[in-house]
């Protein structure tokens, strides 16, 4: 196969086909992991889009991984916390000391993504924080020459790899707290970034290394791109799907072009005719928060029910885990993901590789019970939610609806109604 050359024009980039393996793959894991993973503390607040209000939100900030912003807030409990717990005097970057990782097995890591189901993992490789976790050459400020004394981008995308999945990095383009002031509330934080050529010169370069040293099948940028490197951007874009033909690219850029759009929490755009991607946390946090537990870490039930309801409406979940600062993982989150896998294994043909029923999408049965629906080939799959245990005979609202299923516990199950389509 002849793989198409791209010019650095936007029409060019613009001719860019969703790849396949995404839309077939539905299930990511997010990876949220820097120096915020060392405190690991949030309050436990609201999910994105439930707060009252910017103010609150900032000052409450539930995402463990916006510690060093919520700690410049005056009066704010993570203040509080952090004085309490490490000093007035403890900077932030002196987290970069802690951040050891010593007990990291990434191919560990990896046999659990992809036990869990997941075709695709997603890592922070510098955070709004500024710290990187691989040896970039524009900063010393990276995970090579402080704390764990590793390329942790590189040795996670070699054993995610070895599993058969495939790696993309996440990296804040718009937001580096070692080079602007720190903002408070969500108006500060889009009017004070770095405004300088120097600024959009240096995440495009950053951007530009990722590629290069990962060749990364997703570019996830984050919050935004500085106003004065947007003209680069299809230089950028041509040089990455001329390196990774089957790579995408993300809505975070602040210009129109994207493969697939994001979705986070209860904000976000969710399209029948644009494929799109949710990204959350277990919980209310992406960063490993310690305050977190049973209360807001959801339910091996709500996270299949999730993933059947994003993959009906053309969605892709990517569903984040917080490490510890030591290179484990909490838990709680192991538990979950590997509740996810347990129902991938027996259900997730109903899953993966599936497309949208274009006609419909779902179906409420009443009761609290639910049907979602997708398509492989000619066959039809209904994945209900919802029954009691026990053997059920059901008529869904669809033409030929007669269905019977076994339901062995709380979790959803599937039906394959073979040939629906001819
Ligand atoms: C947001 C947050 C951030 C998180 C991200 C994940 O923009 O600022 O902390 O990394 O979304 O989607």
């Amino acid at each position: 196969m002849q793989t198409k050359h791209y010019k650095p024009e936007w029409d060019s980039i613009e001719s860019h086909p969703l790849p396949a393996w995404y839309d077939d793959a539905k299930l990511g894991i997010f990876i949220h992991w820097g120096l915020y993973s060392v405190p690991a503390w949030a309050e436990v607040t609201w999910e994105l889009g439930g707060e009252p209000s910017d103010e609150e939100w900032h000052a409450h900030n539930p995402y463990a991984e916006w510690y060093l912003n919520t700690l410049r807030i005056e009066g704010s409990p993570a203040r509080a916390h952090h004085e309490k717990t490490y000093g007035k005097d403890f900077n932030y970057e002196q987290f970069a000391d802690l951040f050891t990782c010593e007990k990291w097995q990434p191919d560990q890591w990896a046999k659990l993504f992809k036990q869990a189901g997941a075709e695709y993992v997603v890592l922070t490789t510098k955070h709004h924080d500024g710290f990187c976790l691989y040896p970039s050459k524009y900063t010393e400020y990276n995970s090579m020459n402080y704390g764990a004394k590793r390329d942790l981008t590189g040795d996670l995308a070699q054993a995610v790899r070895a599993e058969g999945m495939k790696m993309g990095t996440y990296y804040s383009g718009l937001f580096d707290w070692t080079t602007h002031p720190h903002p408070r509330l969500r108006h500060d934080v889009y009017d004070s970034y770095n405004r300088t050529y120097a600024f959009a010169d240096y995440s495009y370069n950053q951007a530009n290394e990722l590629v290069d040293l990962y060749k990364p099948s997703i570019l996830w940028n984050d919050i935004g791109w500085p106003d004065k490197g947007q003209g680069d951007l299809p230089s950028l874009f041509a040089h990455y799907y001329n390196t990774v033909a089957e790579g995408l690219i993300n809505d975070r850029w602040s210009v129109p072009w994207c493969d697939h759009t994001t979705a986070e929490y209860l904000t976000g755009q969710r399209s029948l005719e644009k494929k799109w991607e949710m990204c959350r946390g277990l919980g209310l946090s992406f960063g490993y928060n310690q305050n977190e537990g049973d209360e807001t870490v959801m339910s091996g039930e709500k996270l299949v029910r999730l993933l059947c309801e994003f993959v009906s409406h053309n969605g892709n979940l990517l569903i984040n885990i917080g490490p510890r600062a030591d290179g484990t993982i909490p838990e709680i989150q192991v538990d979950r993901l590997m509740k996810l896998g347990a129902w991938m294994q027996k259900h997730g043909e109903a899953i993966k590789g599936t497309r949208i029923w274009t006609q419909k999408q779902q179906d409420d049965l009443g009761d609290g019970r639910t049907v979602f629906y997708t398509v492989k080939g000619n066959d039809l799959y209904a994945i209900i939610d919802g029954l009691p245990v026990g053997h059920h005979a059901l008529d869904l609202p669809i033409q030929n609806g007669r269905v019977s299923v076994d339901v062995p516990d709380n979790y959803p199950v599937h039906v394959r109604m073979e040939h629906y389509f001819g």
